[in-house]
């Protein structure tokens, strides 16, 4: 686990790597971490996969629900500054589909608030911000390696990466019972580690990443270049170097599309149908924010996820190009 934890860490840039059971357990160990308990808000977005809402919960923290950006589809850094109040005690921001929300914005906004900066990036191994990469830009980043990401274990697994060594020994006593040394517990912890077997599965798939981030760009490349002016297609400017976990669409018609390019053999998928703040789960749980979440809703209805993964072939993508034109 120590190697893996160190080739993470390098891979991210960042001084420390802690390795833990899940991306959900990755941020809520960084938020028990960074202090946030009961009483406590943390401003994220309900644009996500509710496991970024869960997470804070288990914290005994309220999730409040800030909107996104229509172009990036990530959190909106107005919006987010409106959500804070006196209770938030950190910013939560989603690297939703494999590209980074605005992190300069969203840097100085944490900094002028004085409070932590976590970032999720379970969607987003591979990509970066300004040169950096994803999980290097706040105190701490939040890694799943559930088997569908970038970086996929063959079972589930997550990391937290952070330059602040105090927190990483906090991480580390909190994922393993809290101890700081063998039987001495210096405050309750949990279990969270991630096995070595899936340590040494991901060590050998980390050499790989680069290579799969290329292909995945490629295949991204080619569906812009084939769907401009027929759909909006994910933003993606040198700035925000896209991980492209999904590639996802937007359309008005995205119902018939997606029935249509179904009738041809074509599968495709709606990450996520449901906000945060619309799952019967979630909804009593959490707050919106301020500005509400008019551009969450509109998401919701409007976006499709296309075929993308790293081995798809240049005849299947040029098949499904086809089908989309066809049927768009
Ligand atoms: C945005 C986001 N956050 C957190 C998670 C949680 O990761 P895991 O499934 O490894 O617990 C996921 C994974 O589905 C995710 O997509």
């Amino acid at each position: 686990m120590e190697a893996f934890e160190a080739a993470f860490a390098r891979a991210v840039g960042t001084r420390h790597c802690v390795a833990v059971a899940s991306g959900t357990d990755a941020l809520w160990l960084s938020l028990l971490a960074a202090g946030v308990g009961p009483g406590d808000e943390v401003v994220t977005v309900s644009h996500t996969c509710v496991p970024t809402a869960a997470a804070i919960l288990q914290c005994g923290a309220t999730p409040v629900l800030a909107d996104v950006d229509p172009a990036t589809m990530t959190m909106d850094p107005a919006s987010a500054a409106r959500a804070i109040t006196r209770r938030t005690k950190a910013l939560l921001p989603v690297h939703l589909y494999g590209l980074c929300s605005d992190l300069s914005a969203l840097k100085a906004l944490a900094r002028a608030k004085g409070i932590p900066l976590i970032e999720d990036c379970a969607q987003a191994a591979g990509a970066s911000f300004d040169g950096a990469p994803a999980g290097s830009h706040g105190l701490a980043g939040a890694f799943s390696f559930y088997p569908t990401k970038n970086l996929g274990a063959l079972g589930d697994g997550g990391a937290v990466t952070t330059d602040d060594a105090s927190f990483a020994a906090r991480l580390r006593r909190l994922r393993f019972y809290g101890y700081e040394k063998a039987h001495e517990s210096r405050e309750a912890g949990h279990n969270s580690r991630l096995d070595e077997l899936q340590a040494a599965f991901l060590s050998a798939s980390l050499k790989r990443l680069p290579a799969w981030i290329r292909a995945r760009r490629g295949i991204a490349e080619l569906y812009r270049a084939s769907f401009g002016g027929l759909l909006a297609c994910p933003d993606d400017a040198p700035r925000r170097r896209h991980g492209y976990h999904l590639f996802v669409v937007r359309s008005p018609r995205r119902d018939a599309l997606r029935i249509r390019l179904a009738d041809k053999g074509i599968e495709t998928a709606v990450h996520y149908p449901k906000p945060v703040h619309r799952q019967k789960g979630y909804a009593p749980v959490c707050r919106v924010g301020p500005s509400g979440l008019a551009v969450t809703e509109r998401l919701a209805r409007e976006i499709l996820s296309l075929p993308l993964y790293p081995e798809l072939r240049p005849a299947e993508v040029k098949r499904i190009v086809e089908a989309v034109r066809a049927c768009a």
